[in-house]
């Protein structure tokens, strides 16, 4: 028998690697900031009774789900089917907070694994009638929520009379279990301390939808919202049982603009490199519309589409595909060429969905990186979570 050598019984220290050794752009995550961020959500809704569900598409990896389920979630929202196929592999308490319409996307979540637990949020009749087809035809037994529109104007049905027309059809076919309803409050937008007045008006608009479901014999058991803007007061919003936060892993520059999380929340940022300074006033880096995505801020000085991290005064103000044009006009700092820096962007879920690969940095050094698994619209290769 041959006797292993010395050399491979000798341990192998690896060098850390280093921030300035990644290949940019890359997408670089803090790892302090990020677990505070999970922990700040989590005691919040631990404190204030509320069933946390967050909405996936920001991370879209089963890792960071497992960190959320491991300090309390509940469950997972998802968008898509892809979503829901790598985070079953996760969780086995899955919604889809999306409508779900069309054959092709309706046989995709039938397939999911049995012993996920669904739950489909849907506006309408139509929707509701493929589902219970496709649920019967599977002898599978799918929740529902009633998507309620309460001032974002984008989904959900507009009246009682709807939400309640929904719910009781859902009631009448049996592989459908009516579990409650579910609204976003996208449409606000104020800083925490100034959203008294959208509130109220959540409120009031919550209480006439649950208070007729009520009367109607259909009280929802279930009231799901809470985007990541609305999340920190959601307690005071009468009914509310569970939220959907999903930017607050990560938060991003709309966010903290919108004083929803501060500055030094903002754990993710685009590493890029300038190449170029030829043109005076400005630095070009290697991240544009495909590293950074081309959301835009609100309009005034410094809007633009991403800002330096440690220098949120300089902003990115241009883009082409792979330039990012750094306007330097209002200050004194040039960067050389070669230099790396770190953009946040002003929207992170979709410089995510632009990544294969996270990088999760402790100071400088690269500790870990993972893989966006849920990014893509195709079926995930099996044993990719
Ligand atoms: C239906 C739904 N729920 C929850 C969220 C999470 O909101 P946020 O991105 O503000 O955290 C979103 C975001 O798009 C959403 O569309």
């Amino acid at each position: 028998m041959a006797r292993p050598s010395l050399r491979s019984r000798r341990r192998i220290i690896t060098p850390p690697l280093l921030v300035s050794q990644l290949e940019t752009p890359a997408a670089v995550v803090d790892l302090d900031r990020l677990a505070a961020n999970l922990d700040r959500m989590a005691s919040y809704c631990a404190v204030h009774g509320l069933a946390l569900r967050p909405h996936v598409k920001t991370h879209k990896s089963p890792r960071i789900a497992a960190e959320q389920l491991r300090r309390g979630a509940i469950g997972l929202t998802c968008a898509t089917p892809r979503e829901l196929e790598v985070m079953s592999d996760a969780c086995d308490d899955l919604l889809l907070a999306y409508p779900l319409v069309g054959a092709a996307r309706i046989r995709r979540v039938m397939a999911l694994r049995r012993t996920v637990r669904l739950t489909v949020a849907l506006d309408s009749l139509e929707a509701l009638e493929a589902l219970a087809a496709a649920a019967d035809e599977a002898s599978r037994e799918i929740g529902v929520y009633v998507e309620i529109d309460v001032g974002m104007h984008r989904v959900g049905v507009a009246s009682a009379e709807r939400a309640i027309a929904v719910a009781r059809r859902t009631r009448a076919m049996p592989p459908l279990q009516y579990r409650g309803i579910a609204f976003y409050p996208g449409h606000v937008r104020e800083p925490i301390a100034q959203q008294d007045a959208s509130l109220a008006r959540l409120r009031g608009d919550l209480a006439a939808f649950t208070g007729a479901l009520a009367d109607a014999g259909l009280a929802p058991g279930v009231v799901s919202g809470g985007s990541t803007p609305a999340a920190w007061r959601m307690h005071e919003v009468a009914g509310v049982t569970e939220v959907r936060p999903g930017t607050y892993v990560y938060n991003d520059r709309a966010t903290a603009a919108l004083g929803a999380c501060a500055w030094d929340d903002c754990a993710l940022a685009v590493l890029a490199t300038v190449v170029s300074t030829s043109v005076p006033g400005q630095a070009v880096v290697d991240a544009g519309t495909k590293a950074l995505g081309r959301e835009p801020l609100p309009e005034g000085p410094g809007a633009g589409f991403a800002c330096v991290m440690d220098r949120p005064d300089v902003v990115v103000t241009r883009m082409s595909e792979e330039h990012g044009i750094l306007d330097l006009s209002r200050t004194s700092w040039r960067p050389r060429i070669g230099d790396t820096i770190r953009l946040v962007p002003n929207h992170v879920c979709v410089v995510v969905h632009l990544n294969d690969t996270i990088h999760g940095l402790r100071g400088e050094v690269v500790e870990t990186s993972w893989p966006v698994t849920a990014r893509g619209r195709e079926a995930a290769p099996e044993g990719a979570a």
